[in-house]
């Protein structure tokens, strides 16, 4: 796939580009930045894994634009040379939840507790309302989308040192209670919970393989990106999720009349 024109720039830290290519699709495409060296791999490992478990994560792919369109493109110029860019499908026509004030449904309301507990396993602590696309379908009803997980393991520019410290608690986000309140039945948490315990070491070893040596991942970060889900998953986990329902779940359902 081969970009074909320069958009625009996107709001945002993560320097975010969009740009149309060959397929006929518009991408929304972040370059390797220095002091923000893990936002790739973490977008990455966060994009397979989630897909893996029904996130509505926009289809995305590793990418590599050349240097003879960027040096073209003024936006693009001072971007970095290294090779392989994350590209992520443009969705056209959607709002974050700052700005939807009425929302009364969620069409793909299914795959949100998946995204609750993915948060969770890879402790994002930014799914933030700017963090969430709203694509309107029917009057006040949405489907969501779940971008940017740039700071998956907490930081886009994690070391070695910071993933066993990762928080192991209840995550403030007043898009996850959103969320919480279209999830029609606590079971769903305890379903992602399950197929996350399922997938083989194997396939999160592999994802993490795929990571472009140029992304600079040293091999002992690729084995602690390993180790930290696996330990995530078998002892924060079963510890937070109940917590999630109990303290934030079920007193949103409760008080409903
Ligand atoms: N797949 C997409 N479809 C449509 N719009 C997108 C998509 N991905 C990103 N955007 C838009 O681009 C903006 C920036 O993207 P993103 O949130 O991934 O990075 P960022 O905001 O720069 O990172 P950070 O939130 O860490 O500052 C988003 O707020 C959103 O408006
Ligand atoms: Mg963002």
């Amino acid at each position: 796939m081969e970009p074909i024109a320069y958009c625009k720039r996107l709001e945002g830290k993560s320097n975010a580009h969009l740009i149309q290519f060959d397929d006929g699709q518009s991408y929304v495409v972040k370059y390797f930045q220095p002091g923000f060296e893990k936002t790739l791999p973490n977008e990455w490992l966060a994009y397979c894994l989630g897909r893996y478990l029904g996130v509505p994560i926009p289809f995305s792919k590793i990418i590599d634009i050349p240097a003879t369109f960027s040096s073209q493109v003024p936006e693009l110029s001072d971007m970095s040379t290294t090779p392989y860019q994350f590209a992520s499908l443009y969705i056209p026509d959607c709002k974050d939840a700052h700005q939807v004030t009425n929302l009364s449904g969620i069409t793909n309301h299914k795959a949100l507790a998946a995204t609750i507990v993915f948060d969770y396993w890879f402790y994002n602590g930014d799914r933030t309302r700017k963090n969430v696309l709203l694509h309107e379908e029917l009057e006040n009803t949405y489907q969501l989308w779940a971008i940017d997980h740039a700071e998956v393991f907490g930081t886009y520019n994690w070391n070695l040192l910071d993933l066993p410290t990762l928080p192991t608690g209840l995550i403030k986000s007043a898009t996850h209670e959103m969320m919480a309140r279209f999830i029609d039945n606590e079971s769903q948490f305890l379903q992602s919970f399950e197929q996350i315990q399922t997938i083989p070491i194997f396939l999160i070893e592999e994802i993490v393989s795929m990571i472009p040596d140029e992304w600079m991942v040293t091999k002992e970060e690729r084995k602690e990106m390993v180790g930290t889900l696996l330990h995530r998953r078998k002892k924060v986990l079963p510890k937070v999720i109940p917590q999630f329902i109990k303290k934030i779940y079920l007193p949103l359902h409760t008080n409903k009349t």
